[in-house]
């Protein structure tokens, strides 16, 4: 019997179905948990605490979190009795890239926003950040640059790198062989940031420059990247305004 379970191939006896599905159930506990958790936190947020004072203040602050930020930290060996783990795919996304040249124009408006929030507490006596808030926000200036638009950044490498690193603490024996094109097949589309993110999680699983052989990236992937060939995608959803109608309210 096989059991997949997320993307991992295992090979169970028969009885193991049993312990296969209170895994599951364990993981419902602990998503729900999570989520009670950081209600709580958020409901404790005064308006009036400083933004200076908390350790972590840009999770899930934007539209696109670093997966590192708000991984699964868990990197113990998963266990299923009367199962082996078999064989490991990954359809993955790949970590976090810089802004275009656009993105990063739109964001120098935000220097109007801080001139706006500045000029509010101080000629208009009104708003509510601390003081400390307050020299920060006038010490700040756009960090981002415009000229490796869309590519890995090393925080996107680093996404991937130790996304890498997790499987294989959880997953040991699939991954302490060494490593040849024959037992594993790394495939990504012909975009830089994919490139960089797939060497990243091969590093973070074999160790970084193991020697796996990657294969040319095509032009027409139709395994991973089937929407840039698909005219009905293109047409209904890619050049359809509705399609990003919510993203732009937000
Ligand atoms: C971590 O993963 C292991 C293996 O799946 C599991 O037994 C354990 O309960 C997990 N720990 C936490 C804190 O989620």
């Amino acid at each position: 019997m096989y059991i997949i379970y997320k993307y991992i191939l295992f090979h169970c006896l028969p009885s193991a179905l049993d312990s296969f599905s209170s895994l599951n159930r364990n993981r419902m506990i602990i998503i729900v948990l999570s989520a009670t958790l950081l209600a709580t936190l958020a409901a404790g947020q005064s308006q009036d605490s400083c933004y200076a004072d908390q350790t972590d203040p840009y999770i899930l602050f934007g539209t696109a979190t670093p997966y590192e930020a708000v991984s699964n930290t868990n990197a113990s060996y998963v266990y299923i009795d009367k199962c082996e783990a078999k064989q490991f795919w990954i359809i993955s996304r790949h970590g976090t890239r810089y802004a275009d040249a656009d993105e990063v124009d739109e964001l120098k408006d935000l220097y109007d926003l801080q001139e706006k929030i500045i000029k509010n507490h101080e000629k208009d006596g009104s708003g509510s950040l601390c003081a400390k808030d307050l020299e920060n926000l006038k010490l700040w200036t756009l960090q981002v640059v415009s000229n490796v638009k869309r590519d890995l950044t090393p925080q996107g490498y680093n996404d991937l790198y130790r996304l890498g690193k997790r499987f294989k603490s959880r997953f040991p024996a699939l991954f302490k062989q060494t490593v040849t094109k024959d037992s594993f097949k790394v495939q990504f589309t012909t975009k830089q940031r994919t490139a960089a993110s797939a060497i990243a999680f091969v590093d973070g699983l074999f160790g970084t420059g193991m020697g796996l052989e990657f294969p040319e990236a095509l032009e027409d992937d139709m395994l991973i990247k089937p929407y840039a060939s698909c005219k009905k995608w293109e047409k209904d959803v890619e050049k359809n305004k509705d399609t990003t109608k919510e993203m732009k309210k937000f």
